[in-house]
């Protein structure tokens, strides 16, 4: 076990989806994955490895936010060995042409967060980057299952309510839009030596209302799992 996790050494697959919602976990342990092992309730933040088309894949909640979700990675490629980690989330559409239950592969991450800056100090403005294989192949399994990805730079954003950023300046940059973690998957993976991509769909819109139903965000969701599912087989 490791601070936060009870699994004990073995029990994770080096493949992990990564949502920031347990339940989440729980959903697609039980929706995709075959002879699922629950391997840690700590905190309920629910973690589970099981087979999918013969692979082993472990799924784990990392709550909201990079300090969170650090946690986990931690924990996870130091003291179980995990290798790849594929975060599975929703985020804010911002671009003009980004529309809800849109899929998004987070080419790279820019951020408000400190981590980048505690990392390299002052005057360095470090570029989080996804691991250019799995965004190939992420985008290539899309293109094959027919399902319409877009590819580009997230905000990873401290606070999910924020006036202070100006939200239109960063989708005139080119953003497409923002959630709370992929910079920090991102600055991890190039820190502790493990692949890292960011899968995301659109729930809800920055600049407008448009809405989905509930049929349509599960759907988008589980688009989402198979193309990460199936980049984690390649
Ligand atoms: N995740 C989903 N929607 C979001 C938003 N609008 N801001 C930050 N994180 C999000």
């Amino acid at each position: 076990m490791s601070t936060h996790i009870e699994a004990k050494p073995g029990e994770y697959a080096e493949t992990v989806l990564l949502p920031g919602d347990p339940l989440r976990a729980k959903y697609i342990a039980e929706t995709f994955l075959e002879d699922v092992k629950q391997v840690n309730r700590v905190r309920n933040a629910f973690g589970y490895t099981g087979t999918y088309k013969g692979h082993r894949i472990s799924v784990q909640g990392s709550g909201m936010g990079i300090p969170s979700m650090s946690i986990y990675i931690n924990e996870l490629v130091r003291e179980y060995g995990v290798k790849t980690i594929i975060r599975v989330g929703s985020c804010g559409g911002m671009a003009p042409d980004v529309h809800v239950r849109d899929v998004l592969l987070a080419s790279g991450s820019t951020t408000d967060s400190a981590v980048t800056a505690n990392t390299f100090g002052p005057g360095i403005h470090y570029a989080p980057l996804a691991d250019f294989k799995l965004l190939d192949s992420a985008y290539h399994v899309a293109k094959d299952l027919d399902i319409n990805v877009k590819v580009g730079d997230i905000f990873a954003a401290d606070r999910f309510y924020n006036d202070e950023i100006d939200m239109q300046k960063l989708a005139d940059y080119g953003i497409l839009g923002t959630e709370m973690e992929s910079a920090g998957l991102y600055l991890l993976g190039a820190k502790l030596h493990f692949k890292a991509l960011s899968v995301l769909t659109v729930s809800d819109l920055i600049f407008g209302d448009e809405k989905a139903t509930a049929e349509e965000r599960e759907r988008t969701f589980n688009d989402m799992i198979k193309i990460s599912l199936e980049t984690a087989i390649q």
